[in-house]
């Protein structure tokens, strides 16, 4: 399926003005770290940012960031006794690209420094894939008249996440054209091994020193070069931490010391054929709209780029490893958005993925305690062991003297039902009864029993509700009887009770191993079951349509386009509580929950809530999670061409800014819901029990639309074409 076109990202123009959206863009990563698209050599306001998975420490306000690691890219050049920077002298050329179908990112520029001379400089680097634990960098160089250069490298442990800092030093030293750095993040003691190397070949009279400078060993070599000659600085970098041996220092130096002294193409090689590997499994193809092409394979990279392959004790976060937003937290947006393109793609990452939610239900469980609950409840946002690390209190955006209370950490309570929804669907489309045995069933139960917990018995209406919540719409808190709230809870419930039995007929030892564990017994069975028939539930039998919560159809009607042209949210126009007052969404919330359990809306209920709520959503500065499940309902009611505006809402998220947030990171649960928007939206993929089909409803312009998934052992090769306007399959 791999073809040539719609692989490059490209700038073509140096803007300063512009360098954080293009540092997050840029962002390269083998699924260990993630480095942001900074330069080699440094800028003014630049975030040049690695983040390796696992690596949270301490802060205050949100409790617990990833830390951002030394920094590997550094590499300053003097030319001819200049100091070669963008921002002084010439640009003749420049051009950076990266190159999604490996993973490099490479940069070409002809400079006239300002004293006049001519140099023509390659710059390239990727993280190995192959390899995790190595970095690689190429520069190459020509001058056009004879003349000197010198490089510098420092592996920097001063760096700072936006000013905070992180790290304390250990040690240092050097090898043989090599530093090594050894660090400790403050408060959770995880400790980092650095080891980097130069190798220069080409020119003459080739000299080398080392400055030993606390934390801050730094390399650097002299050349001397003729007209036309071309020089070559290779740089390999090490990382491990203490997170991966005991050992970190010796490790990192260790494994530069095993790569040769030329190891550009080994390593390039090797690195290569695992990104093909990649893509040969999960590659989309659009015929007839380039744009929307390259758009989501940048998505579907990003995903890849962040994905754990060795570590089943992290998650991605929602800007996965690209940027500060969020501090590295994990919300729903990995198991709602992010996980099915890895279910059906690369199901040993949606394990690890999945996995992480079973090491840190000790967290769950803690959370659920401490609000009186029991069980486990999931935190909203979620780092190193599960515990709630959202913050309480934030700072007002635009008066900082001023701060706002977030209530998702206390009542944003659907995630628990999320993570099951996620690990059922994994269960469904895998078959891994494995990970249903020994960690998924135990999930389920406790989850189950935080929900029957937390359900409130109301007299009056002879039902069970969850008051005082928050549902995915998040401009309206503290509101009764969210329905997607009540119908994952439902949904949660009746699937534990099914996951139990399933347990008890295939695996009856670890049945009665967990319902010892967990002190589970008939009557607390029963109070589930009594729970979700009569959970809270209100839909209107003439329109179909259904109250997103309590009241929600008597908040003050707003008409949206009387709004336009708009360039800030509805929140920020109408302020918290305004936003709060009005009847106008940050993101689907009905729209969500048919996308999730499609039986409870037969056709016409689906097209009629899709019709209400797509009407009063705020789509352009709402929800970047949003407009990708719009897509998809916006398909199955129909409608290609609204599906393909919401489409490419999601698709130019990052790529365009259409938020003007991309430099804070990548919208992560945005690229995994554009992989859904491809597959269960324009494809219109419908997998059965022992059956699948498709009901493709491709927009116009599309010719061609093709992707790959595993399904119950099979690999499905989905292939569709769209003749005279209408879809059919090949
Ligand atoms: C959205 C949430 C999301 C979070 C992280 C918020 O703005 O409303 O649904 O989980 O961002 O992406």
């Amino acid at each position: 399926m791999l073809n040539d076109r719609n692989w490059l990202i490209t700038e073509t123009c140096f803007d300063l003005a512009r360098q954080n959206h293009a540092e997050t863009i840029f962002t390269i990563g083998n699924g260990y770290l993630g480095t942001r698209g900074a330069h080699e050599e440094r800028y003014p306001g630049e975030e040049r940012t690695t983040f390796i998975h696992g690596v949270f420490d301490d802060v205050p306000i949100v409790f617990t960031e990833l830390v951002n690691a030394p920094d590997w890219l550094d590499l300053n050049l003097w030319l001819g006794g200049e100091p070669f920077r963008l921002t002084e002298g010439e640009i003749l050329v420049y051009q950076r690209q990266l190159d999604l179908r490996t993973g490099r990112l490479s940069r070409r520029v002809e400079w006239r420094s300002p004293q006049g001379m001519l140099w023509q400089l390659a710059f390239e680097r990727f993280a190995s894939l192959a390899n995790p634990h190595l970095l690689c960098q190429r520069v190459t160089i020509k001058a056009l008249e004879n003349t000197n250069l010198e490089a510098r490298t420092t592996l920097s442990g001063e760096t700072d996440n936006l000013n905070y800092k992180h790290w304390d030093w250990i040690g240092q030293g050097f090898g043989q054209n090599s530093a090594w750095l050894h660090l400790r993040t403050r408060s959770s003691g995880i400790e980092l091994g650095a080891a980097t190397r130069l190798v220069v070949s080409g020119g003459g009279n080739l000299q080398q020193s080392a400055w030993d400078t606390r934390n801050a060993p730094t390399l650097v070599v002299t050349t001397q070069l003729k007209s036309g000659e071309i020089v070559e600085i290779e740089k390999i970098t090490a990382f491990y931490t203490s997170r991966e041996t005991n050992d970190p220092q010796g490790t990192a130096r260790r494994a530069l010391e095993t790569v040769p002294k030329r190891a550009w193409k080994g390593l390039w090689e090797s690195h290569a054929r695992a990104w093909q590997r990649e893509w040969e499994r999960c590659d989309v193809l659009i015929e007839g709209d380039d744009r929307a092409h390259l758009a989501v394979r940048f998505s579907l990279f990003q995903l890849l780029a962040a994905a754990p392959r060795q570590d089943e004790r992290v998650s991605i976060g929602a800007k996965a490893l690209s940027g500060y937003g969020y501090r590295g937290h994990v919300f729903w947006d990995t198991e709602i958005f992010m996980l099915p393109f890895f279910t059906y793609t690369r199901p040993e990452i949606a394990r690890n993925l999945l996995s992480y939610r079973y090491h840190t239900l000790e967290g769950a469980r803690k959370k659920a305690r401490e609000n009186g609950y029991k069980g486990a409840q999931y935190a909203w946002e979620s780092a190193a062991t599960g515990e709630e690390v959202t913050p309480t209190w934030v700072p007002h955006p635009s008066d900082r003297t001023q701060l706002i209370r977030i209530w998702t950490g206390d009542i944003q309570i659907h995630i628990s039902a999320d993570v099951c929804y996620a690990i059922w669907q994994y269960w469904q489309a895998t078959g891994d009864d494995d990970f249903m045995i020994h960690r998924g069933a135990e999930i389920f139960l406790d989850v189950a029993r935080f929900w029957a917990s937390r359900a409130e018995w109301n007299a009056e209406t002879g039902c069970y509700e969850f008051t005082d919540v928050i549902g995915p719409d998040e401009y309206h808190d503290h509101v009764d009887n969210n329905a997607y709230t009540n119908a994952l809870a439902r949904w949660q419930l009746k699937t534990a009770l099914q996951v139990l039995a399933w347990l008890e007929s295939h695996q009856p030892q670890k049945a009665a191993q967990l319902r010892d564990q967990l002190e589970l017994d008939e009557n607390e069975l029963a109070h589930w079951q009594e729970v979700a028939e009569k959970i809270y539930w209100q839909e209107d039998a003439q329109t179909g349509l259904v109250e997103q919560f309590e009241g929600y159809f008597q908040r003050k009607q707003i008409d949206l386009q009387a709004l336009e042209p708009r360039t800030q949210s509805i929140q920020s126009l109408l302020g918290i509580e305004g936003a709060s007052e009005a009847n106008i969404l940050k993101q689907p919330d009905v729209v969500m929950l048919a996308y999730l359990l499609p039986e409870l809306f037969d056709e016409n209920k689906l097209r009629a809530n899709y019709e209400y709520y797509n009407a009063r959503t705020d789509h352009t500065f709402g929800s970047s999670l949003g407009p990708a499940i719009h897509a998809i309902i916006a398909c199955r009611v129909g409608k290609p061409e609204e599906a393909y505006e919401h489409f490419m809402r999601a698709a130019l998220a990052d790529l365009e800014d259409v938020r003007g947030n991309a430099h804070d990171g990548i919208h992560a649960a945005s690229a995994g819901g554009i992989w859904q928007a491809i597959v269960f939206g324009f494809g219109g993929l419908k997998l059965g029990e022992n059956d699948w089909n498709t009901q493709p409803c491709l927009p116009t312009h599309w010719k061609r639309l093709a992707f790959r998934l595993k399904y119950r052992g099979q690999t499905l090769e989905i292939d569709l074409f769209n003749s005279s306007g209408k879809a059919g399959e090949e």
